[in-house]
């Protein structure tokens, strides 16, 4: 299992908001919400989007593209079209920097 690798500072994800960062070539994005930080793969499992364009709404991201929305924390599809979960990673806030393990 790897370590955790700091990939951002918390101050850079606004609340609710996201940030796309690049760990061992994978695209990752980043969503802060209510003092967790949770790290997807940005990549709709749909068509392969990138769902850091999309949205958060509540404990959801939605795909720009089609409408797709995942669960932040499991990556579980909540809404068609999407059927297959988006890979999500383990991640943890140490001060002020914000570290994944993939
Ligand atoms: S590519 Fe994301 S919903 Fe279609």
């Amino acid at each position: 299992m790897s370590e955790f690798t700091t990939v951002a500072s918390l101050d850079d994800i606004p609340e609710s908001g996201l940030k796309t960062v690049q760990l061992d070539s994978i695209n990752l994005v980043l969503v802060k919400r209510d003092g967790r930080v949770y790290a997807l793969e940005d990549r709709c499992s749909h068509e392969e989007f990138p769902l850091s364009a999309g949205e958060v709404t509540g404990d959801q991201i939605t795909c720009v593209l089609h409408g797709a929305r995942f669960d932040l924390a499991s990556g579980a599809p909540k809404a068609l079209p999407a059927v297959l979960p988006v890979r999500t990673f383990e991640c943890r806030i140490q001060g002020d920097e914000v570290q994944v393990r993939l």
